[in-house]
């Protein structure tokens, strides 16, 4: 066992399960909201963690969902502002690496094909966007910190997200509607973690003294929501229930940007073809 001592917040996530399976070799300590509700707390998470003393954080902890945020637009700044930020104190204070996610929906994603790279300017129009906004502001005034900016992300340890809920009624022979006109380069989760686990490995080349450092991870498939879950619908051979709607016919479509596929100036992308991942993902759900 390596001696670095590895926190994950937000154990439950499906970034922080697959993560999780990948650093079997690390001291990791797992932290979920049964243990700490950060709404509720943070002294107990600066307690926990100045009793431990991790060399690393990494915080899987969000209000995910642009419709949760709207409508808790206090526990979206506490969660994805406020307690990013108070992690970084914390982390500087004990002299502790903190990795982070930021999203994509930071940017406005009103134009078709454009592709965010770590220099455009962030403009959200939802509350998530903005309260993840902030968090990448916030931190920036931190050091030895690294912002993982991020498009939709799938997978097989995802329960409550988009791609996997849809997955789920495919699998159910429910009829499901899904986007044609809203666009990522949706990430594999199993790619993410492979790139954090090189990150962690190079920590020096990845944590900057000066200030933290953003980078964009993606893939580099510019993909509509439909495109993407017809691929598992034609391995399931269940594309009958499948039907192909424009944004418009869901309630939140005046405010959900359309166009948030993000590429990486500094080169991480992964590679992995998408039928693979979701030919991976399938296999890995059947198991
Ligand atoms: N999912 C995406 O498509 C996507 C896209 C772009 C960026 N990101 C970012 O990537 C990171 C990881 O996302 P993810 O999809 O893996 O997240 P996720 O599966 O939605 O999990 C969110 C985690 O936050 C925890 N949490 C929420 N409220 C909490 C509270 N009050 N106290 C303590 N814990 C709380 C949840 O606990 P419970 O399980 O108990 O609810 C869960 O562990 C996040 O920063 C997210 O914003 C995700």
């Amino acid at each position: 066992m390596t001696k670095d001592k590895i926190m994950i917040t937000g154990s439950t996530s499906g970034v922080a399960i697959e993560l999780a399976s990948h650093l079997k070799k690390y001291n990791v300590i797992k932290v979920s909201r049964s243990q700490i509700d950060v709404i509720k707390n943070f002294c107990k998470y600066e307690n926990f963690i100045i009793k431990n003393k991790p060399k690393i954080i990494i915080n899987c902890i969000a209000a995910n969902g642009i419709d949760y945020c709207e409508n808790n637009p206090q526990e979206a700044f506490k969660i994805n502002t406020a307690f990013p930020v108070f992690l970084a104190k914390i982390s500087q204070r004990i002299g502790a690496k903190l990795i982070h996610f930021s999203t994509a929906a930071v940017f406005s994603g009103k134009k078709f094909k454009k592709l965010y790279n770590e220099n455009s300017i962030a403009n959200p129009n939802t509350i998530y966007g903005l309260s993840k906004y902030f968090a990448d502001e916030f931190l920036s005034c931190y050091t030895n910190i690294l912002i993982l900016r991020v498009p939709m992300l799938y997978g097989p340890t995802h329960k409550k997200q988009l791609i996997s809920r849809l997955l789920l009624k495919i699998m159910k022979n429910h009829k499901i509607y899904a986007s044609s006109d809203v666009y990522s380069t949706p990430l594999y989760i199993p790619e993410l973690a492979k790139i954090i686990v090189g990150i962690i490995k190079n920590k020096k080349k990845f944590f900057s003294k000066k200030s933290a450092e953003i980078i964009n991870v993606s893939s580099k498939n510019y993909i509509s929501i439909y495109q993407l879950v017809r691929k598992y619908a034609i391995y399931l051979k269940k594309t009958g229930n499948l039907v192909d709607v424009k944004n418009k016919y869901f309630s939140n479509a005046l405010i959900k940007p359309k166009y948030l596929g993000l590429k990486s100036k500094k080169k991480y992308t992964s590679q992995m073809l998408i039928n693979d991942c979701v030919k991976d993902h399938l296999e890995k759900i059947n198991k």
